[in-house]
């Protein structure tokens, strides 16, 4: 442990799109707020990076973007080093460094950052740590900067808070790394449950959250369930200590919680009316959807964007098809109150047209019989992003071969994602599709029957399908 922080074990590569400039800029965008011109130059800065994955596809996706991704963990930093090197992304740098070493570290040590990211970490690490990120944000942001945060909350985790007590101390008991001592722990917890522990009876979701926990990579588990200064925060609390840091909270990286129409449980949104303070009206709705985890957007500065230049950056942010997207008709958005339904007649038209090609939302505009209200409209885009139905695209494929580096790295690893140059992000890929992905990126020349012959019918039709869509995306070049 250090400062009560799990270092035995390395937290696993997981991706998250919404650290991305691209998600950073289309939500942005939807808000109305100002981001940072992602064409031009930026400095982007990821605290707690673990594996990294986020800043090497970041990294390899954004050539007009210098990345920095520091952790404690030398191993992990190591790592990443070594794959930047090895996929030859000459515009990320990987620091080890402690939170206390960068808020104390000599000012000309970093330039200002434009973003400053950090998932997994706020609500597991000591006070004292976190105090030290909030200084580093102080003084590293630059006027007009972003700062993505994920963390904890209560209501959705209050009672979260025993359970993760018992599984740390009685970890502590056990014999083994992190990993194993926290799979004892859970199998503890497990059958505490099954014996009719009085919790999960008052608290059911934490018997849902019990079992798909158990489902997790083991070292996750031992960083999600073992860190001595574990705390869900209130919204309130966490909107006043990035106040502290000079930024103003701008919303929230997942759309529907900027949505109340589709995030909120109809009774419930009257409520929020007359309600200026935003701290209480963010309260109102994390105790409206029991909230969990949160992925809030903060600005150092700035101002909302007035009517017409929010209209104008929605307007010009282009989107494209996701594979698998519908090609029309109504869709179905799981959202944390339930299904919540998408009205063919508002998403059909949307559908069809991204079905065709990518799209700027000023021609999404232009679908509808009767023009869609603005409003109506940004909802539509940000649902169609959130849902994995669309995403934000480059006007341009940036140059791609350091994400066909990157790729074979990522393929031959198995990490289930590929980086995808012409949105900025990962696709999800499953075991046998990375096998395909690496045989053409080994070879970009191989031939339909070559791929049939080595790995069967499946991979002839991908070739047909779904090579020629990841060629367009920049996931693989051409043959
Ligand atoms: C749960 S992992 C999250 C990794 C990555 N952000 C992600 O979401 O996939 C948290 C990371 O924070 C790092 N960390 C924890 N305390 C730290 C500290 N005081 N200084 C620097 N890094 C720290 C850990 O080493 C670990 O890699």
């Amino acid at each position: 442990m250090t400062d009560g922080y799990v270092s035995d074990v390395a937290y696993p590569p997981q991706f998250h799109r919404e650290m991305t400039p691209a998600w950073l800029d289309a939500v942005a965008r939807g808000l109305g707020q100002p981001a940072p011109d992602f064409a031009a130059p930026f400095r982007w800065c990821e605290l707690g990076c673990g594996a990294g994955l986020n800043a090497l596809v970041s990294a390899a996706t954004n050539p007009a973007g210098h990345f920095t991704a520091i952790d404690m963990d030398a191993g992990q930093i190591e790592r990443l080093r070594h794959s930047a090197a090895t996929a030859g992304i000459r515009n990320l740098e990987a620091i080890q460094a402690g939170f206390e070493e960068l808020a104390d570290a000599p000012a000309e040590r970093f330039a200002p950052f434009d973003v400053i990211v950090t998932h997994g970490v706020l609500s597991w690490i000591s006070p004292a740590q976190r105090q030290a990120v909030l200084r580093f944000i102080q003084r590293s942001l630059k006027p007009g900067g972003l700062v993505y945060a994920h963390y904890m909350t209560h209501p959705g985790l209050s009672a979260a808070a025993a359970t993760q007590q018992l599984v740390r101390r009685h970890a502590a008991t056990q014999p083994g790394d992190s990993a194993q001592k926290v799979q004892a722990s859970m199998a503890l917890l497990s059958r505490l449950e099954q014996a009719g522990a009085g919790l999960f009876t008052a608290y059911p979701q934490e018997r849902h959250r019990l079992k798909s926990t158990r489902q997790q990579n083991p070292a996750a588990l031992a960083h999600e369930m073992l860190p001595a200064h574990w705390e869900p925060f209130h919204v309130a609390e966490m909107i006043d200590a990035f106040a502290g840091a000079g930024c103003r909270y701008l919303g929230s990286a997942t759309p529907p919680d900027n949505i109340d129409a589709v995030g909120l449980p109809a009774a419930t949104r009257p409520l929020l009316a007359g309600v200026a303070d935003t701290a209480t009206a963010e309260t109102i709705r994390d105790i409206a959807r029991n909230q969990s985890l949160r992925r809030d957007l903060y600005q150092r500065g700035g101002q909302p964007l007035p009517p017409a230049q929010h209209m104008q950056a929605l307007l010009s942010l282009a989107l494209a098809a996701l594979p698998g997207a519908p090609r029309g008709g109504g869709l179905t958005f799981d959202t944390a109150i339930g299904p919540v339904k998408g009205d063919a007649a508002l998403f059909g038209p949307l559908l069809a047209a991204l079905a065709k090609g990518p799209q700027t939302v000023e021609g999404l505009s232009r679908l509808h019989d009767t023009p869609l209200h603005p409003a109506m409209l940004n909802q539509a885009v940000q649902m169609l992003l959130w849902g994995q139905v669309a995403h934000p695209v480059s006007r341009r494929l940036p140059p791609p071969q350091a994400a066909w580096a990157l790729n074979k790295l990522l393929a031959a690893e198995g990490s289930g994602w590929l980086a995808t140059p012409a949105l900025g992000t990962t696709l999800p890929v499953t075991a046998e599709e990375a096998g395909f992905a690496l045989a053409v990126l080994e070879e970009p020349g191989i031939t339909r029957d070559a791929l049939a012959a080595r790995f069967g019918k499946a991979a002839s039709a991908w070739h047909e399908k779904t090579r020629p869509h990841w060629v367009a995306l920049g996931i693989l070049p051409a043959g």
